[in-house]
């Protein structure tokens, strides 16, 4: 990054009382110029407890409303306005209420990688690394998860709840092709594979570890292997490689989301700089989709 940009974007962010957030499929280049880089849950959890004067989000938007929910009184801006994320696209509040209406006694429980309407309509939000806590609490046997089907199996699998999940789906994760995983352990036999819960079926069955993003730190922190398959979004190699200088990483296939790609320190200078076209949360859905996120960041 030309060192113009770098220190235009220090002295702005100081003189707005600005932080800047990531998330770990972030390019490279973006990470290095956050004041945090983390998981979903991490992430949340940081917009809620720092309550900047503005929060400069750099990941997707529902990540960004997350931020706003639960730090209302921040200006919220999303730095590549147009990254979107298609898994949340996959459902709506009301396909929800449709499936209340289909299982009454069930409670929601709603993947963070949605939209507003839909977390309105949910008892609780949960991110990859507390699905299975959140589905663990919710007050009922039965538990509507959505949107996303392959998280939803996992979670099934891994508590004693009877689960009605919704057939949404990443397309970067669903698209990966276990061909290419394959080849990677053939080459690699020593290596651990750790592969995120939005990866098919197949990908978990061939895992030694289904992790979402902070899990798999948190995983290469505590283990003793040199060299690690990582099955998701390829910007979390740069992030591993950042953390763990020694080890060696690879990407198990290619798992690119190109909405993650769009952010730019050109666009992380212009949210600084102009503050405008903040977050917004329409009023009627703000309090029942923030106590739904509320919820999340509690459990788990
Ligand atoms: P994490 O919750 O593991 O950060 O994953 C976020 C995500 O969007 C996965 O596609």
């Amino acid at each position: 990054m030309p060192n113009r940009i770098k220190e235009e974007i220090e002295r702005l962010k100081n003189e707005r009382g600005a932080i800047i957030l990531a998330h770990s499929y972030q390019p490279g280049v973006i990470q290095d110029t956050a004041d945090f880089v983390g998981d979903s849950l991490e992430l949340s959890r940081t917009a809620a407890k720092e309550s900047a004067e503005l929060v400069v989000f750099c990941g997707v938007k529902f990540m960004a409303e997350t931020a706003k929910l639960l730090s209302p009184d921040s200006t919220v801006v999303l730095a590549a306005p147009d990254a979107d994320c298609s898994l949340a696209a996959c459902m709506s509040g009301a396909d929800l209420r449709e499936m209340k209406k289909k299982y009454p006694g069930a409670k929601a429980v709603t993947y963070v990688n949605s939209t507003i309407d839909l977390k309105a309509e949910s008892w609780a939000c949960c991110t990859s690394a507390n699905s299975v806590e959140v589905v663990e609490a919710a007050p009922s046997d039965e538990v509507i998860f959505g949107p996303d089907r392959n998280l939803g199996t996992w979670v099934a699998e891994n508590t004693g709840k009877k689960l009605h999940i919704w057939p949404g789906g990443c397309h970067a994760h669903s698209g990966a092709d276990i061909r290419d995983l394959r080849e990677k352990k053939a080459e690699w036999p020593d290596a651990e594979v750790l592969v995120h819960p939005e990866s098919p079926s197949v990908f978990l069955w061939e895992a030694d570890a289904v992790l979402g993003t902070g899990g798999m730190i948190r995983h290469v922190e505590g283990s003793r292997a040199e060299r690690f398959i990582i099955g998701t979004e390829e910007g979390m190699i740069y992030r591993l490689e950042t953390l763990f200088p020694d080890r060696v990483f690879v990407a198990a296939g290619k798992i690119v989301c190109d909405d993650m790609g769009f952010t730019t320190p050109e666009l992380v200078l212009k949210a600084l700089e102009s503050r405008n076209n903040g977050i917004e949360i329409p009023d009627e859905l703000a309090d029942k989709a923030a106590a739904a996120v509320r919820r999340m960041t509690e459990i788990g």
